[in-house]
């Protein structure tokens, strides 16, 4: 299951066919002989032999084309098995940086050049100041073919990710700041077991707003924590917060697949409680040098949070004093081991410029007689992308709306209905989908034939499911056009909610 093999309709070129390879979280042993556990890390290298007409690119710190199209890899840093990738493909690349470059089909790369020219360097240089030095060597993105089951995949040195954000604008950006932010978090410090993920994403997603604070400042990275917010909301609706996935440590027992747990809550519960620690100690600059010195503390490690919270413990002696490992309501025990909503979340209120707007917006088109002067007095036209992510959040949770609303919503603004953006057609689908929009139930078939992420797949078979006959007519009609095409995981995923396994 490690290694897809597409053939050439599945590419973006649709002449050659094209191999890739995932390996989080215990795919790899499929691939290669190794201790398939992200608590072992090893250096490796690799030949390989491919033919004329393709390139061969890996996750390594150093490589070279040889004769007879042999290109060889070097990886010189241990890292878990999970981080070893390859693919192997008609692409090029085209430099963006002084340690960048990204890596695409032909056809995309005039594309993905013009996305990220020139703003990869600064991410890289705010994350050396805030969290130490990049130890990679190069940071270079490889952009996938649509089926690949994810927005990015943190591969060391080469990041990969879904083609999905090539939206034409950078509106997101933040995708690729999460997966250099796991050039600290996650491939340097590394979690000892697949039941502690959140100290991957948890501290990535920290940060992650760390970062875009610093380059986009702080109302807009709320805005976007938000959005992360509303996810974990919806999630727990959907779970119940009494879960034992919602829980920060989870029990993963012999012969369960980790990634069958894989949810919001190490990111966005994760957030809150590495927040809560930055909450504690009261000072940003004081929390950014413990985080730096974390880093240094277990670079090249797998640790267990219990590492990361005695290091803190120590690292802060009157906090410690204080015992703040033991605030009633927010044990630190708490936040690992029982499920529900986190006891703390972080003040997001800096976003209120940027989410007021967003949710009075909302609120007039869920009202039963529309106040259509009103409506059109807001000019949504210099809305940023998570401006209006957040604007369609609001309106899902409002939806369905009064009869006739969302045909006037969709026809007022082009702009949502008619978007290119993934983020965006992803909350479209789910409002046509909720408010029974026959009439554009051919969007969301178009967006599940155009990509494959497993984010923006899985939520719109559920909602297809959990509709009426029509659109779980719609859903096995999409799903038998489409599966050949998706990741076996997403496959398997969508399987389960269409009761055919
Ligand atoms: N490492 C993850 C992707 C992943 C997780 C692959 C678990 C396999 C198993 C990656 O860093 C990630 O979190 N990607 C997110 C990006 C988002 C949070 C900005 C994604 O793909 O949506
Ligand atoms: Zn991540």
């Amino acid at each position: 299951p490690q290694v897809c093999w597409l053939a050439p309709e599945q590419t973006a070129g649709k002449q050659k066919p094209y191999m890739y390879t995932q390996g989080q979280a215990v795919l790899n042993r499929s691939f290669f002989p190794c201790f398939d556990t992200p608590s072992v890390k090893f250096t490796y290298s690799a030949t390989v032999k491919v033919p004329e007409g393709f390139t061969a690119v890996m996750s390594a710190t150093s490589w070279e084309k040889q004769k007879d199209n042999t290109f060889v890899f070097k990886m010189s840093q241990p890292i878990p098995s999970y981080l070893i990738a390859l693919v192997v493909g008609d692409i090029v690349s085209a430099d963006v940086g002084p340690r960048s470059r990204v890596w695409a089909e032909p056809c995309l790369i005039e594309a993905a050049k013009k996305e990220y020219d020139g703003v990869i360097e600064e991410f890289l240089v705010v994350g050396e100041k805030l969290f130490g030095p990049y130890v990679w060597g190069r940071y270079d993105i490889l952009f996938m073919p649509p089926s690949f089951p994810f927005g990015g995949m943190e591969n060391p040195c080469l990041t990969f990710v879904t083609p999905c954000l090539l939206a034409g604008d950078r509106s997101l950006v933040d995708v690729i700041i999460h997966e250099i932010s796991h050039s600290w978090f996650g491939n340097l410090v590394t979690n000892a077991s697949w039941g502690e993920f959140w100290l991957n994403e948890g501290f990535t997603m920290y940060a992650q707003r760390r970062i875009s604070t610093e380059v986009y400042g702080l109302p807009y990275t709320c805005l976007e924590a938000a959005t992360g917010r509303a996810l974990l909301r919806q999630h727990m609706d959907a779970t119940g917060e009494d879960h034992p996935l919602n829980k920060l440590r989870v029990v993963i027992e012999p012969g369960i697949n980790p990634d069958d747990t894989y949810n919001e809550t190490p990111y966005e519960k994760g957030y809150c409680f590495v927040s809560y620690l930055a909450h504690l100690v009261g000072d940003q600059s004081k929390f950014d040098a413990f985080l730096q010195a974390y880093v240094n503390r277990f670079k090249f490690q797998s640790i267990t949070a219990d590492d990361t919270l005695a290091f803190f413990l120590e690292y802060f002696p009157e906090l410690k004093k204080k015992g703040v490992d033991s605030i009633p309501g927010f044990e630190f025990d708490r936040w690992l081991n029982t499920p529900g909503w986190p006891p703390y979340l972080p003040d997001l209120s800096p976003g209120q410029q940027l989410m007021k707007p967003a949710e009075e917006l909302a609120e007039l088109w869920a009202a039963d007689g529309l106040n259509v002067e009103a409506i059109e007095a807001v000019d949504i036209t210099g809305w940023r992308t998570y401006q209006l992510v957040y604007f369609l959040d609001q309106v899902l949770q409002k939806s369905p709306l009064p009869e006739g609303n969302v045909e006037r919503l969709s026809k007022m603004y082009p702009k949502i209905s008619k978007a290119q953006n993934a983020e965006l057609r992803l909350r479209w689908c789910q409002i046509v989908l909720k408010n029974n929009l026959e009439a554009e139930y051919s969007k969301v078939k178009d967006f599940l034939h155009s990509q494959g992420k497993q984010k923006y797949t899985l939520p719109l078979y559920r909602a297809m499911w959990g509709g009426s006959e029509a659109t779980r007519a719609l859903a096995m009609e999409t799903f038998s056009a489409t599966a050949p095409q998706l990741h076996v995981n997403v496959q398997n995923y969508v399987k389960k909610i269409l009761g055919l396994q």
